[in-house]
């Protein structure tokens, strides 16, 4: 996949490169490929990889720093614009000596459908989008002091502000992927001029749009820095602390398996930050250094002084995050494109087929790492005498929720938010799978590292039972110390309240979608995230913002010196949102639901492919590389443009 990913990003590059005159004071957006035998750092001065004891574990110093400031500079205002005075929440802040509580979001991945979700939830989190602060809602993004995901949730975290690019610009940019007229609106031959061309342009229109004052592509940073997830900390929102610290998570398949199935607990979990590509799973305990990804080490050793690597990272995290999407359209494009022929299915197949015929090189269902982490804890490290590391989609463990960095204990997190876009059950719900997975991964293997999960139901089917996976629903509200477990605020996909049909459950592999079905899924999601429930109606809560604000402050209450008790108006929004293990609620709490997903807009995709299937062909084609575009170029400008 390593090379597949190179090709084609280079292919996306040369567009650029003739639309912009390349400014030679900036890295050449050709710099695309990873540097090897580049010269290595004194290694005895400073070493490449960090190990640590599994029972006094340490976050990456560059890690600290970064939410150190974030904390002193950023937060203080961000919660003052949030919650005031408290006075929505029944408590008057300015009474009492609290800290701020450390929030981490959570987003899992799950094609097109996790990345709708999540953009349209994060907008009803976010303090920008009116709506969602007159809710009470807007300000929670703000606050995070974490962000993590999964694969297709990687280049979903810049979501929202696609939500803008997508919807808001008009011309060009209109139908982002899914409207393939736009994808290549030369037809299907992606190497034409035209098409060539048109890339160009959706890069030029990003660029254009940040010389207009949000910059990723201006002369703040060197042209291809910020691609480097090594050089996150270049973008001036970065600088400024704006943002939250940003994590991916992959797994490892045990490399010499060749696992196909889903894997096993023990298999090794990884996390991918700006700062470091790391395990804090017992069994490693170590972390390398992220501007040298891609170097192989042996006993934190490179084979000689100049056998670094360098520049891997943006490569690698597309590598990490997007190769299962490569295979997904391969293994499910049959599937996906409902009423195909065969032979057009064929087609399809043979085209992307020839593609990756070019460049496979290794197993070619995981993204392949070298592996720095060589003769690291070999007594218990699964992978200690291998070469390369398999890395696979974070979710293969059936942890489809990138918990796993949130809950390491010396992140030291008080709440996680879940924003739960899984596709789980058959209408393409989530059922709890991810959180049960998570929670008998931390209580067994993780529990020297890392924080329990609070209480759960303890079977998928309790949780469909109870209903909790079909609405807002805070788990671990009452721990018998405030540090025994954080909250988990889980917000689910799920039918509108009010008895729609819902429009947001679509399957992980459906590749097309109409702006229409764009702009009301984003709405959709969004107003499930503000709304709540009320139990047995379909009305919205209007208190819901307020339960949020309760739900998110009640940590810092009970950790306040001195603590004091929960106000009245919380009180009776945890009898509704909390999961109490001895008073479990009821899935008949929520009537009339509808799970059927029902296509808002059937007209647009019916006559959009009879007008264009041959386009289509090469729409797909289009997409593949336009969402490396987008996970690539997009990612860190867009995170830096929704702070
Ligand atoms: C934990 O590690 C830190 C350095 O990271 C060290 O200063 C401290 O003494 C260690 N604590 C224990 C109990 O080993
Ligand atoms: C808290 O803020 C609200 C809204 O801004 C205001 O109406 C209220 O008077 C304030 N309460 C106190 C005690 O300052
Ligand atoms: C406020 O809390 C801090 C610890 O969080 C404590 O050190 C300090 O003494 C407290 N101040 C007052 C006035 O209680
Ligand atoms: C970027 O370049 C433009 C034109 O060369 C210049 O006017 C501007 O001041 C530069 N911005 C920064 C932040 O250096
Ligand atoms: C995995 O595949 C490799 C290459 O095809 C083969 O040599 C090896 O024996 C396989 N391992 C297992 C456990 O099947
Ligand atoms: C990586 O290594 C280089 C060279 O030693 C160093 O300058 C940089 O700070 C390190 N980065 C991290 C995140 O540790
Ligand atoms: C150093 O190691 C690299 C990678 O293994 C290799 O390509 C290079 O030839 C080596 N250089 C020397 C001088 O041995
Ligand atoms: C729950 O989800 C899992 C995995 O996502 C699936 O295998 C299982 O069949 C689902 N069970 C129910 C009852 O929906
Ligand atoms: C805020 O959310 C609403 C509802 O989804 C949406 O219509 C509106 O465009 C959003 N506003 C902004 C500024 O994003």
């Amino acid at each position: 996949m390593f090379r597949a990913f190179l090709l084609l990003s280079s292919l996306l590059v040369s567009f650029s490169v003739q639309e912009t005159p390349p400014d030679p004071s900036q890295d050449s957006i050709t710099d695309y490929a990873p540097q090897v035998n580049v010269e290595c750092p004194d290694i005895s001065k400073a070493p490449l990889i960090r190990t640590w004891d599994t029972k006094n574990q340490s976050i990456h110093p560059q890690e600290e720093e970064y939410l150190k400031k974030r904390a002193e500079q950023v937060l203080p205002q961000a919660w003052n614009d949030w919650l005031g005075n408290g006075s929505r929440m029944g408590y008057d802040l300015s009474d009492h000596n609290i800290s701020w509580p450390k929030i981490g979001l959570a987003l899992p991945g799950g094609g097109l459908r996790a990345a709708l979700f999540a953009a349209g939830s994060l907008s009803g989190l976010d303090a920008r989008n009116e709506t969602a602060k007159n809710a009470g809602t807007g300000g929670l993004l703000q606050v995070a002091s974490y962000i993590s995901g999964l694969s297709g949730s990687m280049y979903f975290n810049d979501f929202p502000t696609l939500h803008d690019l997508v919807l808001g610009i008009g011309d060009n940019l209109g139908g982002w992927a899914l409207d393939f007229d736009f994808a290549t609106p030369d037809g299907p031959n992606l190497f034409s001029t035209q098409n060539q061309a048109w890339f160009g342009s959706l890069l030029w229109s990003v660029r254009s749009k940040a010389d207009k004052g949000i910059n990723f592509f201006t002369n703040d940073t060197a042209h291809g820095a910020g691609q480097l997830w090594s050089k996150t900390s270049q973008i001036p929102s970065v600088q400024q602390f704006k943002t939250p610290f940003p994590i991916i998570v992959a797994d490892a398949r045990p490399v010499g398996s060749n696992l196909t199935t889903t894997l096993d607990l023990q298999a090794t979990v990884y996390e991918i930050t700006p700062v470091e590509f790391a395990s804090f799973d017992p069994s490693l305990s170590a972390g390398m250094n992220m501007t040298y990804a891609g170097t192989h080490l042996s006993n934190g050793f490179p084979d000689n002084g100049t056998a670094c690597v360098t520049g891997f990272d943006q490569v690698g995290f597309m590598m990490g995050t997007s190769a299962s999407l490569f295979n997904q359209i391969l293994d499910f494009a049959g599937n996906a494109i409902q009423g195909w022929s065969q032979s057009d299915t064929d087609g399809l197949l043979y085209i992307l087929g020839e593609q990756l015929k070019e460049v496979r090189t290794r197993a070619d269902d995981v993204a392949n790492w070298p592996n720095p982490f060589k003769g690291i804890n070999p007594d218990t490290f699964q992978d200690a005498n291998a070469a390369w590391l398999e890395l696979i989609d974070g979710s293969s463990n059936l942890e489809n929720i990138p918990y796993n960095p949130l809950f390491i204990k010396s992140r030291g997190l008080d709440v996680i938010v879940t924003i739960e876009g899984s596709a789980d059950d058959i209408h393409n719900f989530p059922n709890g799978t991810g959180n049960i997975f998570t929670k008998e991964r931390l209580s067994t293997i993780l529990k020297d590292t890392h924080q329990p999960f609070p209480p759960i139901p303890s079977s998928i089917d309790e949780f469909v039972s109870t209903g909790v996976n079909g609405r807002a629903t805070f788990f671990g509200c009452d721990p018998p110390n405030p540090s025994a477990y954080p909250m988990v605020i889980y917000l689910p996909n799920a039918p509108p309240i009010n008895g729609d049909d819902p429009i947001t459950n679509t399957a992980t592999f459906q590749l097309v979608y109409t702006l229409k079905h764009v702009s009301l899924f984003l709405d959709s999601a969004q107003k499930l995230v503000i709304e709540g429930f009320t139990p047995n109606a379909n009305t919205p809560d209007p208190n819901f913002g307020a339960c949020l604000q309760c739900a998110v402050f009640d940590r810092a209450r009970m950790k306040a010196t001195p603590s004091f008790d929960r106000s009245d108006i919380c009180k009776k929004c945890f009898q509704q949102y909390c999961f109490d293990p001895e008073n479990p609620p009821s899935r008949s709490e929520l009537p009339n639901r509808k799970f059927d997903f029902v296509d808002p807009d059937p007209q647009g995709l019916a006559s959009f492919f009879s007008r264009n299937k041959f386009k289509f062909l090469g729409g797909v084609i289009g997409l593949v590389v336009l969402i490396i575009l987008l996970v690539v170029g997009l990612w860190v400008y867009n995170l830096s443009m929704l702070f």
